[in-house]
């Protein structure tokens, strides 16, 4: 058979698909593996034995991220990567950062069943902890890989009950002995569900990113006076909660405020002592800006910090806050980018090329080496939720994309 007529087999992808998605499976259809816990372990120990069932050399590196590597003729040249994470939000779907991981699997099962060989080797890779959300910031394991972040710094990271990052890797016993640290990649790949409405309000069926925007991360800390909510007068309070409330609705206006291309949510909050009747003392929440243009980011940030720092001073809440993560729009390489649509174009498929407003581990990995990414359209734009879906025909094209974007640059001298 003739390259050009290569395609993967949805069938056997959607069925890896469904079988992953049984683990830490949530009864609104999603999954809830969060990073680290007793679910990603098993998600893992699925996916090392999947790749030692294609006899791929499997490397768990000192940040716990899992490498697949399968040779090729020329063992010498940098490998072409791919891959995405396992890890997913509280009751979040089975596609975000799966697919991506279980598409590769598939386009290096494809290959070996066509006993085809490539010039360059070919590595899959499961990113640790990219969802953010019990270890902040997100992206940690690209983050190391790169450079862009500490090893020991994310090692000291906590979740909410205290619990170190570190002690969680040993725990599942994924902290292996290998460095974390970039070594040389061709092109990194990331295949991954678009996450929002536009393609298909635009009725396409492949999303070929230019880019990541921005994304800024804030941690915000407020502190009040507790006293019992029926004698104490209004007049006088430190109410934190309060103070929190108003903050938020600041955060909320902003991208109307600043007008441009922006978006501002406050998605967690944790308030102390959380009961009906005590006046609240501590407030944690949190602040998450993103545009493809930083200036303006940073300048929302600046307007909305000085609303903070006044709404904490007239309620005499004190305010401590943190800036917890900050990582650059990333505009992908354009000839990886311009491949994409040629493959996709190449295998009949509609391409829309556009803008990603979800982080992912590609936005690390264009730091390192030239990326691109695959999109393909979320069911009412949903994610990060349980009913998040795309229609297996869609899985099978993005992953079909992927399977003649890795080949060729696989393939290239
Ligand atoms: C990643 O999941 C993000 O927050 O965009
Ligand atoms: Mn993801
Ligand atoms: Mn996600």
């Amino acid at each position: 058979m003739a390259f050009k007529d290569l395609k993967i087999n949805g069938r056997r992808l959607q069925s890896t698909l469904e079988e992953m998605a049984r683990i830490g499976a949530t009864p609104g259809g999603g999954v809830q593996r969060l990073t680290l816990s007793a679910e990603d372990q098993e998600a893992r120990g699925l996916f090392v034995n999947w790749l030692k069932a294609l006899k791929l050399e499997v490397t768990i590196d000192e940040m716990g991220n899992i490498f697949g590597s399968r040779p090729g003729k020329l063992n010498g040249l940098p490998p072409v990567m791919s891959g995405s994470h396992l890890d997913s939000q509280p009751k979040g779907g089975k596609f975000d950062g799966i697919l991506g991981v279980m598409g590769t699997l598939e386009v290096l099962r494809t290959l070996d069943e066509n006993n085809i060989a490539t010039q360059r080797p070919i590595t899959i890779v499961d990113w640790t902890s990219e969802e953010g959300f019990r270890f902040a910031p997100a992206m940690l394991g690209s983050g190391v890989w790169t450079g862009a972040l500490d090893r020991d710094w994310v090692y000291n990271r906590t979740d909410i009950r205290g619990r170190r990052f570190e002690n969680e890797l040993n725990r599942i016993g994924y902290k292996g002995a290998a460095p974390c640290k970039k070594w040389p990649v061709r092109c990194y790949y990331e295949y991954h569900i678009e996450q929002g409405p536009i393609l298909e309000k635009e009725a396409k069926i492949i999303g070929a990113p230019k880019g990541i925007v921005g994304l800024y991360w804030y941690d915000i800390y407020l502190k009040g006076e507790a006293n019992q909510a029926g004698p104490t007068p209004m007049e006088g309070r430190h109410d934190a909660l309060s103070a929190a409330a108003e903050m938020i609705l600041k955060v909320n206006e902003l991208p109307n405020r600043m007008g441009g291309n922006l978006v501002a949510t406050v998605g967690e909050i944790q308030n102390h002592p959380n009961s009906r009747n005590i006046i609240p003392d501590n407030v944690h929440f949190t602040v998450d800006i993103r545009s493809w243009d930083d200036e303006h980011a940073i300048n929302a940030w600046d307007l909305v910090r000085k609303d903070f720092e006044n709404i904490a001073a007239r309620r005499g809440c004190p305010i401590k806050i943190e800036e917890t993560w900050r990582v650059e729009h990333s505009p992908f390489d354009e000839t990886r980018v311009q491949l994409i649509m040629d493959c996709a174009e190449n295998l009949g498929y509609s391409c829309l090329h556009m803008v990603s407003g979800a982080g992912h581990d590609a936005s690390y990995m264009n730091q390192a080496c030239p990326t691109a990414m695959i999109f393909v359209p979320s069911i009412g734009g949903r994610s990060h939720v349980e009913v998040e879906n795309t229609r297996w025909e869609d899985c099978e094209a993005g992953a079909n994309v992927l399977l003649h974007a890795m080949l060729r640059s696989a393939n290239e001298e």
